[in-house]
């Protein structure tokens, strides 16, 4: 069996579910519950024998111990962290306890468990840190895609957070010759994608007939990557990657942020019409920008695809309509998600900027 961190959040729950759907082998899913995990999206498991779900956190090295000790995971794949920027900007104190001290907490009982095997467990065992290209900073509009050569340059507390996370798992590789594998992707869409977050909140809002708030000019790039393949992705690393190395994940579609947000108007405007026969595009208006907002982000995803066959099945196109189309039939998850202190941020991040 495996051992997944954050498994009830947005990609680990895609992954639990495609995992599941693929094999018979087993996942211990380990997760705090924070506001952004949910086991609503696990529900299609609730009476699944492959799943069992662990209540806690990476940062409790004993409760980490014990599960080693009592399942044996032949992996750990770690999810687990917190993972929104604008929380990060408000409020850095969380990234720093998770993201780093439990990561490093999370590798102190891996490694420990992993001395303990006999030489060919030792030899299979793996364990996948998965990161992200936010910690190689911004490019210009013309430089060339992050490649995993490129140097660390987070700008985020954020990006920060994870950049030592990455530097913590590099270390322990080659300071321990604990058989590590890090992935570093770029933004994720799809089923399960916290409201937070630029795609869901402007689904979601256009919905409630709220306004959809770009930051600054909405010239920002981001490359965008259905999760099902960012799931696939890592299912192959797993399966195939070098110990020590570093992939880099990526659907070779970088878009202006303001497209995004015409795009999801669009399918919008074709599947659910507004009453009044006008576009969800009304309902946009600019906002104050992130502070530090990277510019533009961009995956070289060159050596996954060479080294490993891998490649996304969707392209932007068929993954956003994928995306739409499910928070249309999903809406009672959407509401579910949208709880007091879902509002209490929205407040928080919104309100204080200047339309
Ligand atoms: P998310 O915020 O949706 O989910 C994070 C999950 O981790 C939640 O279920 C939460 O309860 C859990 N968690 C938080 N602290 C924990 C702790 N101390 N112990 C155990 N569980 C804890 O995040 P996501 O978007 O699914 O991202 C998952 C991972 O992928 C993160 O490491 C993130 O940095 C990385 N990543 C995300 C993206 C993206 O576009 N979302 C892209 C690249 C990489
Ligand atoms: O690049 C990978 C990263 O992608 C992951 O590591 C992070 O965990 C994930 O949250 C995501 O970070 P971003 O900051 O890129 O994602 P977010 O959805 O928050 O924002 C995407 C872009 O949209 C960004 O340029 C900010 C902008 N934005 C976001 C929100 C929430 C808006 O213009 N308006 C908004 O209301």
């Amino acid at each position: 069996m495996i051992l997944v961190t954050g498994g009830a959040g947005f990609i680990g729950s895609n992954f639990v579910l495609d995992w599941l759907a693929g094999t018979d082998e087993a996942v211990i899913n380990l997760d705090a519950l924070t506001y952004a995990g949910n086991r609503e999206n696990l529900a299609s498991l609730e009476n699944d024998a492959r799943h069992v779900f662990v209540h806690g956190s990476i940062a409790d090295g004993a409760l980490v111990a014990s599960l080693l000790k009592q399942y044996q995971p032949r992996a750990v794949i770690n999810f687990a962290a917190e993972s929104h920027v604008d929380r990060s900007i408000h409020g850095p104190e969380d990234f720093i306890q998770t993201n780093i001290v439990g990561t490093f907490h999370l590798l102190e009982a891996v490694r420990a468990y992993w001395s303990g095997l006999d030489e060919p467990a030792k030899q299979d065992f793996r364990f996948l840190h998965v990161s992200t290209d936010e910690v190689y900073g911004s490019l210009s509009k013309h430089a060339p895609a992050f490649t995993e050569e490129h140097r660390y340059e987070p700008n985020s507390p954020y990006s920060a957070s994870k950049a030592a996370s990455d530097h913590l798992v590099r270390s322990y590789h080659h300071t321990y010759g604990l058989p590590v594998l890090t992935t570093n992707c770029s933004n994720n869409y799809g089923p399960y994608h916290f409201p937070e977050k630029l795609i869901p909140l402007m689904i979601v809002n256009a919905l409630a007939g709220k306004s959809l708030p770009v930051y600054g000019d909405g010239q920002q790039i981001r490359d965008w990557l259905y999760v099902k393949d960012h799931c696939s992705a890592i299912r192959r690393v797993l399966q195939a990657g070098r110990c020590g190395e570093v992939y880099n994940v990526g659907g070779w579609n970088e878009k202006p942020n303001i497209d995004i947000v015409h795009t999801v108007c669009q399918l919008l405007d074709e599947a659910r019409p507004r009453a009044d026969g006008k576009s969800y595009r009304e309902q946009i208006i600019t906002v104050t920008d992130r502070p530090g907002h990277d510019r533009r982000y961009a995956i070289d995803a060159g050596k996954i695809e060479r080294e490993l066959g891998w490649k996304p099945a969707e392209t932007f196109e068929t993954g956003i309509r994928k995306t739409v189309n499910w928070y249309l039939d999903n809406q009672a998850w959407v509401a579910n998600v949208q709880s007091g202190s879902y509002r209490d941020w929205v407040e928080k991040n919104y309100a204080e900027r200047a339309a």
